[in-house]
């Protein structure tokens, strides 16, 4: 394939907020989250998760999501939407009344995935999902749809194309307008991302897919360069690295904003972000949480900055 069938352009789904901080130890305080939400519209994302609306029993450090949507939404930046998950319609009228304009459901293509992250086989969880796109539609919030597990599972291995495709075309038919697709665990080559797009490509068209590449063996960049060839052009991301998931032991942070930004950038593609504006949210964020920046292009850059400083 050739660089010629890359898109021009790229929309980056900035999930730090929320797969970010879900998995941090410590509860970070709400100001905090509002400050990071608000520093990275600054650095021109346009699409913020903001929070999760799940159960405070399984996920406590989402446990302020309506006071963290509500204050975001007292000042939104123009321009920017503020999704947040749902899990069910009991999350679904707490984000509405928060004043949710975009949801996400989220599923699993790993039946073990799905019980141990929201205690529901594969089959019950798209009909727990229905009634959200219902009453979403009814209220005209947008919804999108996550699938956990797209090539492998902490719990079952390599996890077959055909299930995330079945997966992925029952929730386009619900409603959703976009699938992102979850590598929880980071997984994924190159290889068996390019497997399962092929597979979820016949069934979804590839304009309606995200990639969602968490970053455990360091293969988020590459997995990312597969997609683009593929035709992906959105993407989701957590500023520094942030994250991980609470139910799949052992997996690190989404692909890093800033090593996207930079890897699509030298590819010229745009993205409509300030990577320096980028880089200082990344610095901030990780000081909050005592300490470095986990990304490399962060480090990078906040060395050859530091190395500029000292030369002057
Ligand atoms: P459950 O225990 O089966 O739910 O949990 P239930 O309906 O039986 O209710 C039990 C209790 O939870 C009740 O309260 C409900 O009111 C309450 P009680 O009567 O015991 O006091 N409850 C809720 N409270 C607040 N908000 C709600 C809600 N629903 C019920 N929405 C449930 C089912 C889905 C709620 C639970 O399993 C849960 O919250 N799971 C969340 C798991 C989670 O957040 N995982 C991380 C996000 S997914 C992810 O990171 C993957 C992704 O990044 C993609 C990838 O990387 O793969 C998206
Ligand atoms: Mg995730």
């Amino acid at each position: 394939m050739t660089t010629s069938t890359l898109p021009s352009s790229v929309r980056i789904v900035e999930v730090g907020p929320r797969d970010g901080l879900q998995n941090e130890k410590q509860v970070v305080p709400a100001d905090v989250k509002v400050e990071l939400i608000r520093r990275l519209a600054d650095a021109g994302l346009k699409t913020i998760e903001a929070t999760s609306f799940v159960s405070p029993k399984w996920v406590p450090q989402m446990g302020d999501n309506t006071e963290v949507l509500t204050r975001v939404l007292t000042q939104p930046a123009p321009g920017v939407a503020y999704p947040v998950l749902t899990p069910n319609l009991k999350g679904f009228e707490a984000a509405l009344a928060a004043g949710a304009k975009e949801v996400a459901v989220f599923g699993a293509a790993s039946e073990s995935f799905s019980q141990k992250n929201i205690n529901c086989s594969i089959a019950e969880s798209l009909a727990r999902f229905r009634p959200v796109t219902e009453a979403a539609r009814a209220a005209g919030v947008r919804v999108r749809g996550y699938i956990s597990c797209v090539v492998g599972c902490p719990y079952e291995g390599a996890v077959a194309p055909h299930k995330v495709a079945e997966v992925a075309a029952t929730l386009m038919e619900m409603g959703c307008y976009e699938i992102s697709l979850g590598d929880t665990i980071g997984s994924g080559n190159p290889a068996s991302v390019r497997r399962m797009l092929e597979t979820v490509a016949r069934s979804v068209p590839v304009e309606k897919l995200a990639g969602h590449y968490h970053d455990t063996y360091g293969m988020a960049a590459a997995n990312v360069a597969a997609s683009l060839e593929m035709g992906v052009a959105v993407f989701d991301a957590s500023v520094g690295g942030l994250g991980g998931c609470p139910y799949a032991a052992g997996a690190s942070g989404n692909v890093a904003t800033e090593d996207l930004v930079w890897l699509l950038h030298g590819m010229g593609i745009a993205t409509g972000i300030d990577l320096d504006r980028l880089v200082d949210t990344a610095a901030w964020i990780s000081a909050q949480l005592g300490r470095e920046p986990a990304s490399r292009v962060a480090r990078a850059v906040l060395a050859k900055r530091a190395q500029a400083r000292s030369a002057n």
